[in-house]
């Protein structure tokens, strides 16, 4: 079972509202940035409500196969970290520590520096320490062999936020779980939120995050498969901007130019989104006014752009895995069943709830 599966089922509840919402009846307003504009566009999302979170299938299997895990009072675990560039990965960092530290758990955490190689050198260091357990938040679905390594090696794996590719590691067998969230569905939430700001008229910039990642391939996925009901919102150039807020100025700075008719920025997380905000400042254009600007995460200075009108919304994507890691890896050392998916629960960010949400942020 893969997240992917699944997510057809959400997109048909974001139709069948917009459905029921009866929009869609406008004419196609030649302000192509009409947020405010009033003038309606011919798009089911505009009207449409947030579709929220999504559950995962009931019919998802439970992990039978793979490495057992010992019941104990004193874990030894493993946490192969991807990266430590950003607010996200920082908050995910310490969320995995301070739930150990609790748990008092053995916590040894590698840092790969955003470098796959380096992550897989790490993940082979790791599994030579014969930890009880392993967590791992690959950059890219490629960590597939690596991961079947540890599950040879005896070791259970726990994947979190990011899945690997099913073809070669089987989710169940090779390792136990992927604590994630959907990020299809995310992708969705970020469409519907970029109808509304736009009125469904939008020259939209991609800004993607790391090739090969799962948030990458999903987000573009769900936003894409989103807006084929609107015929006035084009995505006119995607590009990859790496996850970070250098990278989403000086690639936005590099659009801009090539596509100077932009009227929208989606970002496939707030860091490449504040970076994006910066590039379109500086060519004297107003964010959220001449470009509207959507994105996913929801840490602190992405709810702050949001408070500040730069940022429409932000689809949140909870980096505080500690509490679910653990109580799952728990549930699995006492014989519990666990689902080889599980979901995290995510909220939306705009400027309704922005102010109410920013002190709790990262
Ligand atoms: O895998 C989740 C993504 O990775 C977050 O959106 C991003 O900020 C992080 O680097």
């Amino acid at each position: 079972m893969h997240l992917r599966k699944i997510a057809p089922i959400a997109g048909m509840a974001v139709l069948s509202v917009s459905l029921l919402a009866g929009c869609g009846g406008g004419s196609n307003s030649s302000d192509d940035n009409a947020a405010s504009s009033g003038a309606a566009a011919d798009c089911p999302l505009v009207d449409a409500e947030d579709p929220g979170n999504s559950e995962a299938p009931a019919d998802v299997p439970t992990a039978e196969n793979a490495p057992k895990l010992a019941q104990s009072s004193s874990y030894s675990v493993a946490f192969s970290q991807n990266a430590s560039n950003n607010p996200w990965r920082l908050a995910e960092t310490e969320s995995m520590k301070s739930e150990a530290e609790k748990a008092g758990i053995d916590l040894t955490i590698t840092d790969a520096n955003n470098d796959q190689s380096k992550q897989i050198a790490d993940i082979k260091g790791l599994i030579a320490q014969k930890p009880d357990a392993l967590f791992i938040a690959p950059i890219t679905e490629q960590l597939g062999n690596v991961v079947k390594d540890a599950a040879a090696a005896g070791i259970p794996v726990f994947l979190l936020d990011r899945d690997v590719d099913h073809s070669v590691a089987e989710p169940g067998t090779d390792y136990v779980t992927v604590i994630q969230s959907d990020f299809i569905q995310e992708g969705k939430r970020a469409a519907v939120q970029m109808a509304k700001a736009t009125n469904g008229n939008a020259t939209i910039i991609e800004l993607e995050g790391t090739t090969g990642a799962s948030p990458a391939i999903d987000r573009k996925k769900g936003f894409d498969d989103a807006i084929k009901d609107c015929p006035g919102m084009k995505i006119v150039v995607s590009q990859d901007a790496d996850f970070t807020r250098a990278k989403g100025q000086s690639v936005t700075e590099t659009l801009l130019q090539s596509h100077p008719d932009a009227t929208a920025i989606y970002a496939h997380n707030d860091e490449m989104a504040l970076g994006a905000i910066a590039a379109v400042k500086a060519i004297g254009k107003e964010p959220g006014k001449d470009i509207q600007v959507v994105s996913i995460d929801g840490e602190k200075d992405g709810l702050k752009a949001v408070q500040a009108g730069d940022m429409y919304a932000t689809v949140e994507c909870s980096p505080r895995f500690g509490t679910s890691a653990f109580q799952t890896m728990a549930d699995y050392a006492a014989g519990k069943p666990v689902p080889t998916l599980i979901i995290n629960s995510d909220q939306l960010f705009t400027k309704d709830n922005a102010a109410e949400n920013v002190d709790k942020a990262y």
